[in-house]
């Protein structure tokens, strides 16, 4: 039994990202001051809507300059704070060097920051934003799990350096933060494993997720020919930072929680946002077959190989989110409602290169 302090401050590294921002959005609506460590304070940028968020609610914001991979460099922004949300970690799959440009950062940066919470006595509950990225790396590995669908038990073992190299960061990273916290008893660990995460960006002009890489091969008319059936499981943005929330302050909460709303595949996507867009956007209106991806797949991009196209396409993707609904009473909102709110937004802000 964890309790947190409210009217203590809390850290959350990586603040200007696109999770983040929600995560910070909904400790600053609950009157928190939140410890918001970024790479550079003065990029105002990076930064403009999380300032914007904080006059806007009780809550206030304080910023602290640290790097995942520079030891040391989250103390001063933890000093204080009992409640400590690790999210920072790049999320982008077309990488040149995936050990320099993923791994390192992801499994030295949470060593850092754990290790740093260590030594900070106020702290008493760290939050990880794992991934269920650290449960599998292909949808095939879903069917293949106990039971055929993954739970909290399954870790991902099919990820290397070479093949789906972010995923094979958020299992180091994530079995990292396990190790760390077994050697200490001053705060507990509690992990959010979301699936791909969409929804409407906070800051828009800077969005650096893989996030919305998707979303914007959907609105440019990349897969205006089709989409294949790619098994992906899919949450709300704002469904992830809630998650987060109850991570922390549930006093209860342990372990890992699958954060994941749909299992769907790509295809689903593209014909639910074609619902509401098709008529003006290029969105897919067909499902790619299998063999037809497997001829082009390869020659589009540089991950989409032979290998990733047989696990994946044609594949359901099945995730149990059955213990983040029973343990922290979480609800997701439908499907629709998460494409739709985050297209809008991208629309409105010129997101999209070529509008057909
Ligand atoms: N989006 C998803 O679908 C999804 C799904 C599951 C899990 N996750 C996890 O959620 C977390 C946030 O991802 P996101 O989608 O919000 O991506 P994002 O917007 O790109 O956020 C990544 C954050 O990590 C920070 N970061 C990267 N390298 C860093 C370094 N060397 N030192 C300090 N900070 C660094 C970035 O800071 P800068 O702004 O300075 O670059 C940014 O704040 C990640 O842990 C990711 O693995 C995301």
């Amino acid at each position: 039994m964890t309790q947190i302090d409210k009217n203590k401050p809390v850290l959350v590294t990586g603040a200007t990202g696109f999770v983040a921002g929600w995560i910070v959005k909904r400790l600053l609506e609950e009157g928190i001051t939140v410890h918001a460590a970024v790479r550079d304070p003065k990029k105002t940028a990076k930064i403009a809507h999380l300032e914007e968020l904080a006059k806007n609610s009780k809550g206030s914001i304080k910023y602290f300059k640290s790097d995942l991979l520079s030891p040391g460099s989250y103390k001063e922004a933890m000093e204080g704070c009992e409640l400590v949300y690790h999210t920072a970690s790049p999320f982008t799959i077309d990488v040149n060097d995936p050990v320099k440009d993923l791994i390192e950062p992801a499994e030295q940066g949470t060593a850092n920051v754990l290790n740093t919470a260590k030594e900070v006595s106020s702290v008493k509950r760290v939050v990880v934003t794992s991934s269920c990225a650290a449960i599998y790396s292909d949808a095939i590995d879903t069917v293949n799990a106990p039971g055929g669908k993954i739970t909290e038990d399954v870790w991902n073992t099919t990820a290397s350096v070479e093949y789906q190299p972010y995923s094979y960061s958020k299992t180091l990273a994530e079995k990292k933060a396990w190790e760390i916290a077994e050697t200490q008893s001053q705060w507990d660990l509690v992990t959010i494993n979301p699936s791909l995460v969409l929804g409407p960006p906070l800051n828009p002009q800077a969005v650096t997720s893989e996030s919305f890489n998707l979303l914007r091969q959907l609105g440019d008319g990349t897969l205006k020919a089709g989409a294949p059936k790619m098994g992906i499981g899919m949450v709300d943005v704002r469904d992830v930072a809630e998650a987060h929330y109850r991570a922390g302050f549930n006093p209860e909460a342990k372990g890992r929680h699958i954060t994941s709303a749909h299992n769907t595949n790509l295809f689903e996507i593209g014909n639910t946002l074609g619902k509401k867009f098709g008529d003006e956007y290029p969105l897919p209106k067909r499902a790619l077959p299998k063999w037809l991806v497997m001829l082009v797949g390869p020659m589009t991009n540089k991950s989409f190989t032979r290998k990733m196209i047989r696990n994946n396409v044609n594949i359901p993707f099945t995730a149990d989110n059955s213990k983040i609904k029973r343990e922290l009473g979480m609800e997701f909102k439908p499907m629709s409602e998460t494409l739709n709110d985050s297209f809008k937004v991208m629309i409105e802000e010129g997101m999209f290169n070529a509008k057909e």
